[in-house]
């Protein structure tokens, strides 16, 4: 018998088991994913949570820029070898306009520089981690009022550094399938009319682009024209990843069964498409979660609570997915 100050030590530690429930399974040939953290694997209960309930893992930060290529032509794969030991890897992401290392930012290039800085970049990356099967090739170039987003790529390439992103990515892994990947265009709206308009230049002047990652990064309400809006991508030809998805609550006052509705909802969305090939959250519990930095105020957005404890939105997600009504 553990006596009780032993389980307060414990507790106080913060030392958390990982939750006995069953693993995330997606009906059909598809997978499920989660976002993990290098410096968070030393938990064991955070580490075998990722592990077994998860199919595949997403480097939260350890493929961006600032921690990969801190250095021009310096390379760090140290902290993404650490996420790959946990499973199989969807690869987030190769260009992008946050969470690049000053170098880049702040250097001078010229156009052709910058071409072959990402060239190389794409390169050395795909082809170091060859065993990764699917990768967010840009993320977020598109600007929630439409236009292309600012970022050093479209400064100093120009527009078509998207076009060249792509054919360098297919140039460096042929097999592999290639995303782009954004936020808030999930439903109807402004952003998700750009992103499609975007993607269906891109497949009229033959990118090589092979699907769209949603992150999914939503809160409890509905999310507008949701199943439209997934079948205008499915009819671009492209197929659909849920890349990172989180359901923000209030944590004074969590809506838990509306957090669960929504993943249910997200989650018998991609099971009732084909094309829809996997459904990624973004971090393993709501103590590791991204959301109170990037929303204040909100938060408590994921599976798993502080201690690993499931939360419903588990159990709702953990239905849809195998396709349960
Ligand atoms: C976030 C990470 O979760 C944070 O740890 C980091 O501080 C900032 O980036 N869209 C993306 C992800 O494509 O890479 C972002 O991840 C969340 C929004």
């Amino acid at each position: 018998m553990l006596g009780a100050g032993f389980v307060a030590l414990v507790d106080a530690l913060g030392e958390r088991d990982a939750p006995d429930v069953a693993p995330l399974r997606v009906a059909g040939d598809r997978f499920s994913g989660v976002a993990v953290r290098a410096d968070r694997l030393g938990d064991d209960g955070y580490r075998e949570t990722a592990r077994r309930v998860f199919g595949r893992v997403t480097p939260e930060n350890e493929l961006k820029w600032e921690v990969v290529h801190p250095e021009r032509g310096r390379y760090d794969f140290g902290p993404v070898a650490k996420v790959a030991e946990v499973g199989p890897m969807r690869g987030h992401t190769l260009v992008w306009h946050l969470q690049n290392p000053a170098w880049l930012e702040q250097g001078s290039f010229s156009r052709d520089e910058l071409i072959a800085i990402m060239r190389d970049h794409i390169f050395t990356v795909m082809r170091r981690l060859r065993n990764v099967r699917e990768w967010d090739v840009v993320n977020e170039a598109v600007s929630d009022e439409g236009p292309l987003r600012d970022s050093v790529w479209l400064r100093g390439i120009g527009p078509d550094y998207i076009d060249l992103a792509f054919r360098f990515a297919r140039e460096a892994d042929p097999d592999a399938r290639l995303y782009y990947n954004d936020y808030g265009a999930e439903g109807a709206g402004t952003k998700s009319r750009a992103v499609l308009a975007l993607l269906r230049r891109l497949r009229a002047r033959g990118v090589p682009v092979d699907g769209v990652g949603l992150q999914g990064h939503v809160d409890t309400k509905p999310i507008p024209a949701f199943d439209a809006t997934l079948d205008a991508y499915v009819a671009l030809g492209l197929d659909v990843v849920f890349t990172e998805v989180d359901v923000r609550v209030d944590p004074d006052a969590p809506d838990l069964d509306a957090q669960a509705a929504q993943y249910a909802r997200m989650g018998r969305a991609c099971v009732a498409r084909p094309r829809c090939r996997g459904f990624v959250v973004w971090g393993v519990s709501d103590a590791e979660s991204w959301v109170p930095e990037a929303y204040p105020g909100q938060g408590d957005a994921l599976l798993f609570d502080d201690d690993l404890r499931p939360k419903p939105a588990y159990d709702a997600l953990r239905r849809a997915l195998s396709g349960q009504p």
